[in-house]
């Protein structure tokens, strides 16, 4: 298939979304926890999470536009700048599926869906027990993004919690072992399986192999 800008804005909207939603490749299946000031908890899955910057440790995720219906995400984290982001594991994959469907603002989708808040020492946003990899963090930023009618949400790591089996000393984090999953598109969940590792990529070392014709 081969598609210029004028044939894909002409595509059917479901196949256009689709299309372009998987196109990236693999995106990071997360869950985002927060709280209302009501101490109403909700969940949303989220496939946009993307790393920033290490030190200070941000990390960004895009917000769809909020014009048009409520969303209880981002008015939690206005509201009480911090939010919790939770891996999705194998394990739960369609009870974080779920989590995408717009319940009533007074409707926890941790009840409605099946997973359990957690609450981490003093931090107000409520974790997913279910999941093995999580962070707290606390609002840095709001972007908007005028082209897509979307905001990057910038937030500040406090915390994160790491199983000790699945990381070593260099700090690498085997996701594989860590059960958590990708995303595909809109609906469409993989498993990840370690493949390798390579040193950092210096000119003067790249193995003589790679070269074409070699
Ligand atoms: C696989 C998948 C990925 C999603 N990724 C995002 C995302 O990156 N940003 C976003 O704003 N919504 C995303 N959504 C939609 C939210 O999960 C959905 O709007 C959610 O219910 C938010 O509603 P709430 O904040 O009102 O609870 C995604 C939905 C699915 C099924």
């Amino acid at each position: 298939m081969h598609l210029n800008k004028t044939e894909i804005a002409a595509l059917k909207k479901v196949p256009r979304l689709n299309i372009i939603n998987s196109i990236t490749g693999i995106k990071p299946g997360n869950v985002v926890g927060t709280k209302s000031k009501d101490g109403i908890s909700n969940l949303a899955i989220i496939s946009s999470v993307v790393h920033l910057s290490s030190n200070p440790a941000l990390i960004g995720f895009i917000m769809r536009p909020s014009r048009e219906y409520r969303r209880d995400t981002y008015n939690n984290i206005l509201e009480s700048a911090c939010y919790t982001i939770n891996h999705v594991n194998s394990s739960f994959i369609e009870r974080a599926h779920y989590t995408s469907a717009k319940f009533d603002k007074d409707i926890s989708e941790f009840d409605a869906c099946g997973l359990t808040e957690e609450y981490i020492e003093d931090f107000f946003a409520p974790f997913v027990k279910e999941s093995t990899i999580k962070m707290a963090l606390t609002l840095r930023e709001q972007i908007p993004i005028q082209s897509s009618n979307t905001t990057l949400i910038v937030g500040e790591i406090e915390q994160i919690f790491i199983p000790d089996e699945i990381i070593d000393s260099n700090g690498y984090l085997d996701l594989g072992k860590g059960n958590s999953v990708g995303i595909s598109g809109l609906n469409s969940y993989y498993e990840l399986s370690y493949k390798a590792s390579f040193p950092y990529a210096r000119v003067h070392q790249i193995p003589k192999d790679l070269k074409k014709n070699s």
